[in-house]
């Protein structure tokens, strides 16, 4: 090639190139610009602009952000869940965990099979999560926000995180599991940890995550073997024993599961509750509203939940070729279905960005759709009604100071990580 060929070549190469990085910048951002934490809603919008379906290079695969398109694809038979079989990622993944044992890939959770195996695991967990089950918990987590606010009396400004809305859904996902509480709070770490998982761009995050996967894991190994002998009242020693047409749940089976409900615990419901509760706060006469009429605090939430979704997006893997709307997805392309995206769709609710607890029925995805829909979510509703309401009984004059929000680093996870409140005269 001459030079002046050549130059030219490496000048198109490289325009070609920054294009491409350009357009993977503008939403991969979405998983690694940590400048984008105070609120990925703009860039999603901006994306909105230039399709619902776009390509991107850097996840080698695809992102979708339209309502219709995220929930189609969520019960499309032709996307799998089990994302951890890609071939790029078990390369990022193993050489993270330089030569540790990597169970998310060894021994994939719930949420990461496909059926026949899905069906089977959801079939044995569903028998612990029926709603009459987690409706008989309302006295229970009733006192235990009780309790949780009573130790924040008398302050005149309460961190409603530290003090409600991380302690009261990881208390209650391990008195339900059995774990005693003096070694609780080992699993904030851990649970920490593996949504770093997520961090699939950081061979450090992705390590870190590998570890407090197999800590927890060796945890709970020990918990198994202690309730095989000593069988209690809690979820693990009823998914020891449920059956179902003769099949129960083999030991890595079960360690998967409770990793899932443990980090669930922690990283979900803590984030909707104050989501909620800040947007309430920002909307006075909203805030108002629900306290005379307590019935519109189940909207709040779900409009809480639709604004502010905890899980921001969910990842698919395509097995084999197939079109989709005049788009290849090719085999082994990953899919990044935008949760954040589709409960702000302006061709499906009007009035996208704000916020109205009079909103018109409208089904945001923020538990998932399809076969995977979230287990959790009755207890998550239910977690989050008993905080809000004994928050707003406690405090009929709650404000909300002027603060510096920081929002969680996390690419998948949205919630704020503090959030003072000023409680007025009780
Ligand atoms: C506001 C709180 C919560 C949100 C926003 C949420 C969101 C989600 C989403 C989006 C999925 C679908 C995953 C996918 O399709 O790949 C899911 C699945 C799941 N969630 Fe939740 N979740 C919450 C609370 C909980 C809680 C409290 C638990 C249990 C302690 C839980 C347990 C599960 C389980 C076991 C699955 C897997 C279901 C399956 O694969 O069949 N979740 N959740």
């Amino acid at each position: 090639m001459s030079t002046a060929i050549s130059k030219v070549y490496s000048w198109s190469m490289q325009a070609g190139l920054q294009a491409m990085v350009m357009m993977d910048r503008l939403w991969g951002n979405l998983i690694i610009d940590p400048s984008l934490k105070a609120s990925p809603h703009p860039l999603i919008a901006r994306l909105r602009l230039k399709g619902n379906i776009l390509r991107s290079y850097m996840i080698n695969g695809w992102a979708v952000i339209s309502h219709e398109d995220v929930k189609a694809l969520l019960r499309d038979k032709r996307l799998s869940s089990e994302v951890f079989e890609s071939a790029l990622i078990q390369r990022v993944i193993r050489s993270a965990a330089q030569g540790l044992v990597t169970p998310i890939i060894d021994y994939p959770n719930i949420v990461n099979l496909d059926p026949p195996d899905h069906t089977r695991l959801r079939k044995l967990a569903a028998q612990s999560f029926t709603s009459r089950f987690i409706q008989s918990l309302t006295p229970k987590i009733n006192a235990l926000v009780s309790a949780l606010l009573d130790e924040a009396a008398g302050n005149e400004e309460v961190e409603v995180m530290d003090v409600l809305a991380r302690p009261l859904p990881a208390i209650v996902i391990a008195e339900m599991l059995g774990v005693p509480a003096e070694e609780r709070h080992y699993f904030e770490q851990w649970s920490a940890a593996l949504i770093k998982y997520a961090e699939i761009l950081s061979a450090d995050a992705i390590h870190e995550a590998v570890l407090g996967d197999l800590a927890m894991r060796i945890y709970l190994q020990e918990l198994v073997d202690l309730k095989r002998t000593h069988p209690g009242q809690d979820l693990i020693s009823a998914l020891i024993e449920a059956e179902e047409d003769g099949d129960k749940l083999d030991i890595e089976e079960l360690l998967s599961l409770c990793t899932v409900l443990l980090v669930a615990g922690h990283e979900t419901t803590t984030r909707l509750i104050s989501s909620c509760l800040w947007l309430l706060l920002q909307h006075p006469e909203q805030l108002a509203e629900v306290r005379s009429d307590r019935s519109l605090l189940k909207n709040a939430i779900e409009e809480a939940l639709r604004l502010e979704p905890p899980v921001l997006a969910l990842s698919r893997l395509v097995p084999e070729t197939f079109d989709y709307k005049g788009h290849t997805f090719k085999k082994g392309h990953l899919v990044l279905l935008s949760i954040a995206g589709a409960n702000r769709d302006p061709n499906v609710t009007p009035n996208p960005d704000a916020f109205s607890i009079h909103r018109e029925a409208f089904e945001h995805l923020s538990f998932g759709h399809g076969i995977h829909l979230c287990l959790g979510m009755p207890l998550a509703r239910l977690e989050a009604e008993a905080a809000l309401n004994q928050l707003l009984d406690r405090y009929p004059k709650l404000t909300l100071p002027e603060q510096d929000l920081v929002w969680s680093d996390s690419p998948f996870f949205r919630g704020l990580e503090q959030l003072t409140v000023i409680a007025g005269s009780e």
